[in-house]
């Protein structure tokens, strides 16, 4: 099984970022971290992060027909985007939104997720182990 692992705006700002929030892990130990899950629970995996809507959108059309499973992270973008649902639609291939804090504690704005109608999954609050639950997901989602 092959599992995109999407992440949008400021996620490379972890450890930087809103400590209290995000916590002190930097991006870089988390894509370490979710390659030796991907290994552990036999799957590949592949980690991009872009600070661009379209570029996200770019990314989920070039996961069509390569691609088992993605997890995204859309960041703000969570909130606003709808070109980004459309084209989780568009690819139909299964989706887990991840979101390190606890997205519906927080402000109002972070109270709507426009993705969420084409995931098959959502986490929130788990901190970066949010991405691994999520890829088990998508693989015990794969295996039915
Ligand atoms: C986030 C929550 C979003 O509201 C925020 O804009 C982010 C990160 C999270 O992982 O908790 O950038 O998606």
């Amino acid at each position: 099984m092959k599992i995109l692992v999407l992440n949008g705006p400021n996620l490379n700002m972890l450890g930087i970022r809103e400590p209290d929030i995000y916590g002190r892990e930097t991006y870089q130990t988390l894509v370490e971290k979710i390659k030796q899950h991907a290994q552990k629970i036999g799957v590949e995996v592949v980690c991009t992060q872009t600070n661009h809507e379209g570029v996200l959108v770019d990314e989920i059309q070039a996961a069509y027909g390569k691609m088992d499973g993605i997890v995204i992270n859309p960041g703000a973008y969570t909130h606003t985007s709808v070109a980004i649902l459309d084209a989780v639609k568009a690819v139909g291939i299964p989706t887990v939104e991840v979101h390190i804090s606890a997205v519906e504690k927080r402000e109002d704005f972070r109270q709507v997720s426009y993705i969420r109608a084409a995931c098959v999954g959502t986490i929130t609050g788990h901190g970066t182990d949010g991405y691994l639950e999520a890829m088990e997901l998508l693989l015990a989602n794969a295996k039915g």
